[in-house]
């Protein structure tokens, strides 16, 4: 615990002891470093019964279904905006304007717009690869800069990427990809990383994980997730794709039929302040916050050196579209042989 941390939480200490008891249940789809500090600083600051179950962008669409006729979240705090809007859609959630959304940035704003003001944007993540630096060497293979790259023989078996059913890590690439190729082009394509991959794992920030640690050589990942090992001192590197690359609107959302409704407001509220953006970085994550006062720093993803792809978030959000896109890659792709 930094010195800033320990700041913080007898800060809100103080403001605790005001406080009352509530409850807020919090499903959280970030990396877990980040989800247990916001309960460990949240619980201390409002002096609330915070309840935090980690789960993946697809799991957590699918718990809120699944609870659609009794709720027992209150929100859903990140992971990547597409479930998000289509949770709003799926009349899963529900609108709330926070005072806040005037001092976030138009992207984040937009992504509340899209959605009839039942998500709200908290950080926005370039996707890309990372790649082990050791490992390449090992194999004398060149660094991978293009999506074409990844389909390259000498990757064979070396390639990680988190399975689109269960993660929107997943689904960003995919969706990125019918963007730049075209939706025929990038089932080939898909087809053809498919001999290159050899895990599809649930969670999407587990390949950046499984490369820095050796496991593999390539993982397709969110550019900051690579950062959050490359700054833990493993052998790991970022890249962003030559042809061009699409963005998650890392987002949050109001679970419609909240059984804690006013201490889910003010933890909404709180979240997109920027102290509490800033606890992602106190947790390694270097994803670029939404509040356009909070704390930019210069390992965050440089958003004028990457080719980002104009992202049609409400598109690829909606619930038809994201169904037909992740029931084509089973089909077409993952219940292929990869020999
Ligand atoms: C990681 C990233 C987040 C992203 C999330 C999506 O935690 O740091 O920026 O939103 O993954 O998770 P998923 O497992 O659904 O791909």
């Amino acid at each position: 615990m930094n010195k800033w941390h320990k700041a913080l939480i007898a800060s809100a200490c103080l403001a605790a002891s005001a406080a009352q008891a509530q409850t807020v249940n919090i499903i959280c789809s970030v990396q877990a470093d980040w989800c247990d500090l916001i309960h460990t600083v949240y619980t201390k600051l409002s002096g609330h019964n915070v309840n935090i179950v980690q789960k993946t962008s697809g799991e957590a669409l699918a718990q809120l279904n699944a609870e659609r006729e009794n709720p027992k979240t209150d929100i859903w705090f990140g992971g990547t905006g597409d479930p998000h809007l289509t949770a709003a859609e799926q009349g899963l959630t529900q609108e709330y304007k926070s005072d806040a959304l005037k001092d976030l940035h138009p992207w984040a704003q937009k992504q509340a717009a899209d959605a009839g003001y039942r998500t709200v944007g908290v950080y926005l993540g370039p996707l890309g690869f990372g790649y082990n630096t050791e490992r390449l060497e090992r194999f004398n293979i060149a660094p991978p800069t293009s999506w074409s790259d990844l389909l390259k023989p000498g990757l064979k078996g070396e390639v990680q990427v988190a399975n689109p059913a269960s993660s929107g890590t997943a689904y960003t690439m995919i969706a990125t990809l019918v963007q730049i190729m075209g939706e025929d082009k990038a089932f080939e394509y898909l087809k053809g990383l498919h001999k290159n991959v050899s895990l599809y794992t649930r969670s999407g920030s587990a390949p950046a994980k499984a490369a820095a640690r050796g496991e593999t050589t390539v993982s397709i990942s969110f550019i900051h997730d690579v950062t959050s090992d490359a700054v833990r001192n493993f052998p790991v590197k970022s890249v962003s794709p030559s042809e061009g690359t699409g963005a998650e609107i890392g987002s949050m959302s109001l679970v419609k039929g909240s059984p804690n409704a006013e201490a889910a407001k003010k933890f909404y509220d709180w979240a997109l302040t920027p102290s509490a953006q800033q606890i992602g970085l106190a947790a390694k994550q270097y994803q670029l916050p939404s509040n356009k006062n909070s704390k930019i720093d210069p390992r965050m993803p440089d958003t004028k050196k990457i080719k980002l792809i104009n992202y049609d978030y409400a598109k690829y959000g909606a619930s038809i579209e994201r169904r037909r896109l992740i029931a084509r890659w089973q089909k077409d792709v993952n219940s292929q042989p990869n020999e």
